[in-house]
């Protein structure tokens, strides 16, 4: 998804942008721009033309000075008749506004990595002001290039915008304006807000920006600068997150944690519906209304080196190899002599006991979570979970009992359906817990309680260390639960309490191994199709064991229930295809190995993913990969970890980009 960050104070402020933008990369971007307040100084010269150069040689970018001293500025770029050095690009134009006092904003926006707009700013040292916004798109409305991307802005130069989100009444108020003389240049819904906040604005910011609120429909976070309040950025959000940071040296607004983690620690979940002002000093919150409102800022814990790679050749490897410390994290603090502490939940041991049926939602990796979930909390708790995609729940008026605990899953926090679906259950009146792990977000403070997995930042796309933290999580629920309705006793506690702190220790020792399944991943790395079959638990991993290899080897691949195999499934198995069973649990071992045999006659090469001790996997896969013992209720936890790093090679060996899968964005805060 589109990524924003901000910045006023006492630097340059171009550098500072790209650098946050850098940081938002993972959240997947076709093409990006920055927009600098210039306050009415001499804006050219020296640096300019330095500046200048560098686009000349840039494949694919534009950049114009607008502002309310070049009034022809954008009409000129509009019929791509701009200066003669704008033939010299490939895709886009660019376009530097002449010598003035006046107020202005410069904009250079660039279609592709990050890499090309650095080379048109000379790492945003030919973008001189203190004061700017940037934004990494990923096309929705619009195919990705230099026109669509942002930041956006008016036609008289007053306004650049920079949007995350959807406005869903974009072509309404574009055929209104349309009628009313505003001329559109991009396919964008963005370019509809920079029109609306041109036309209501007159001198007051907020008022205009409280204006477009009640105009528009859908999610947004928006960061604007005004042509004429050099110095001062203004954001607003609705639905899609957006945060502002404090620090000695100025102020933040970002879409990301990690975009401004290096300057400050210092934040604010910028609340539904409010809008802020910036300025290298002073914040200020304002309600619809437009009365200025109270925020508190919060401590991110996360440091700095969370966030970069530190040495791996990818976030998502580091990823995999943060989890043990990931689990610890998560798991330890919640015990405490062998008993589950869940008092964080705000639930008393009645209220946990009287749930009566639970009701799981969540999107991709996090709905493998909930599967995973209604094995072990129903075998533990003896509750009945049911288990929903976040993007059918919200729609599909579901019939719920009356006390029913809905859990909401999400990494992020921010998942349009999944924050959608916690609405609709809000709305329906049941209590709802929010599995997050991105501490302030929208689920978490619309939640009636929240359960933080303690994974840090996760910036690899595909979902590991969170994946995990999830999956520890979902434990300490059911134990509380079960420990709650009497259904465990305090022996057995203590017993999965035990072996609950010492999955991280096993996590390590898998990998350990990694050279293995390295070797192994090799020889697939050319695959067509690659299928995951399990029966029960061994199926939610399978499921998430799929998703990883697709997502990142762009491999065809499907996860089965073993059982239902036979139902269709097994005419597309052919000679040589990678047919991997997952099987930890006592009681279905048997009936899984008869399924990797079916699979194995018709042609199938089987890898048999099992605890140590089932060796008698080896007489039918053509290749085991042992994970140590544990209670079969935790086992998700240890076999997904080959299964992820099976992923990564088989991703790597094809030599794509692991962190950044195509069409993919970390967050998707859009429907
Ligand atoms: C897959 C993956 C996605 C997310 C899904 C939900 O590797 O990361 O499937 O699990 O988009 O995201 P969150 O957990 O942020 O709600």
């Amino acid at each position: 998804m589109c990524g924003i960050v901000g910045f006023t104070g006492r630097q340059q402020a171009a550098p500072i942008l790209l650098d946050g933008l850098e940081k938002l990369e993972y959240r997947g971007y076709d093409s990006a721009g920055i927009a600098v307040a210039q306050s009415g100084v001499a804006v050219h010269g020296g640096v300019e033309g330095a500046g200048l150069t560098k686009a000349y040689s840039a494949q694919s970018g534009s950049r114009q000075t607008v502002g309310a001293a070049r009034p022809d500025a954008q009409e000129d770029w509009q019929e791509g008749t701009g200066a003669a050095s704008a033939r010299s690009v490939q895709d886009g134009s660019r376009m530097t506004g002449a010598g003035s006092a006046e107020p202005s904003i410069e904009i250079v926006k660039a279609k592709g990595r990050l890499k090309v707009l650095r080379e048109m700013t000379d790492d945003g040292r030919s973008v001189p002001g203190t004061c700017g916004i940037g934004h990494t798109r990923w096309a929705t409305h619009g195919e990705p290039s230099v026109v669509n991307s942002h930041p956006h802005y008016a036609k008289n130069k007053r306004v650049a915008v920079v949007h995350n989100g959807i406005i869903e009444n974009y072509q309404e108020i574009r055929d209104r304006l349309t009628k009313e003389g505003f001329s559109f240049i991009s396919a964008t819904d963005t370019e509809t807000v920079a029109h609306l906040l041109d036309k209501y604005y007159a001198g007051n910011p907020i008022e205009a920006i409280s204006r477009v609120m009640f105009r528009v429909r859908g999610s947004y976070a928006l960061g604007i600068l005004f042509a004429d309040r050099p110095g001062e950025i203004y954001a607003v959000r609705k639905d899609s997150p957006l945060i502002v940071g404090r620090s000695d040296q100025g102020n933040f607004i970002a879409s990301d944690v990690p975009a401004i983690l290096r300057y400050t620690r210092d934040v604010c979940f910028i609340p539904n519906l409010e809008i802020v002002k910036l300025t290298d000093r002073e914040i200020h919150f304002y309600n619809v209304d437009q009365e200025e409102v109270e925020e508190t800022f919060s401590q991110v814990n996360w440091d700095t080196e969370a966030a970069e790679k530190g040495g791996f050749a990818h976030f998502m490897l580091k990823e995999i190899y943060e989890q043990p410390k990931a689990v610890r994290d998560t798991v330890s603090p919640r015990i405490s002599e062998g008993h589950v502490n869940l008092e964080e939940l705000g639930m008393s041991q009645e209220d946990l006991a009287k749930v009566s049926r639970i009701q799981m939602v969540a999107c991709g990796s996090a709905y493998h979570v909930c599967m995973t979930a209604k094995y072990m909390v129903e075998q533990t708790a003896r509750v009945p979970v049911d288990v929903d995609l976040a993007s059918e729940f919200r729609y599909r008026n579901p019939v719920m009992e009356k006390d029913t605990l809905v859990i909401v899953v999400s990494q992020s926090g921010e998942t349009a359906d999944s924050l959608a679906a916690l609405r609709e259950a809000k709305k329906l009146g049941y209590r709802v817990l929010g599995i997050v792990n991105v501490v302030g977000s929208s689920i978490a403070r619309e939640a009636d309680s929240v359960f933080y997995t303690w994974a840090g930042p996760e910036i690899s796309v595909a979902t590991t260390k969170a994946y995990s933290t999830q999956l520890a999580a979902v434990y300490l629920l059911a134990i509380g639960l079960g420990r709650a309705r009497g259904v465990i006793d305090e022996t057995a506690e203590q017993e999965m309490t035990r072996e609950l702190l010492r999955l991280p220790e096993k996590i390590e020792r898998i990998l350990e191994e990694k050279e293995r399944i390295q070797w192994f991943a090799n020889k697939f790395s050319h695959s067509k199709d690659i299928f995951f079959i399990g029966r029960g638990l061994d199926y939610a991993s399978s499921l998430e064991g799929s998703l990883k290899l697709k997502e990142i080897s762009y491999i065809h691949s499907e996860a089965y229930a073993a059982g239902e195999l036979k139902h269709g499934t097994i005419s597309l198995i052919e000679d040589g295809i990678l047919v991997v069973g997952v099987a930890t649990q006592k009681s279905l071992f048997e009936k899984l190995i008869s399924n990797m045999v079916e699979v194995k006659s018709r042609g199938a090469y089987v890898l048999g993913v099992t605890s140590y001790g089932n060796y008698s996997m080896e007489d039918v896969a053509n290749y085991t990969i042992y994970v140590p013992k544990t209670m079969e209720c935790f086992a998700a936890s240890l076999t997904v970890v080959p299964l992820q790093l099976l992923a990564y090679y088989v991703a790597l060996g094809k030599g794509l980009d692991v962190d950044k899968p195509r069409n993919l964005a970390k967050s998707v805060t859009v429907e």
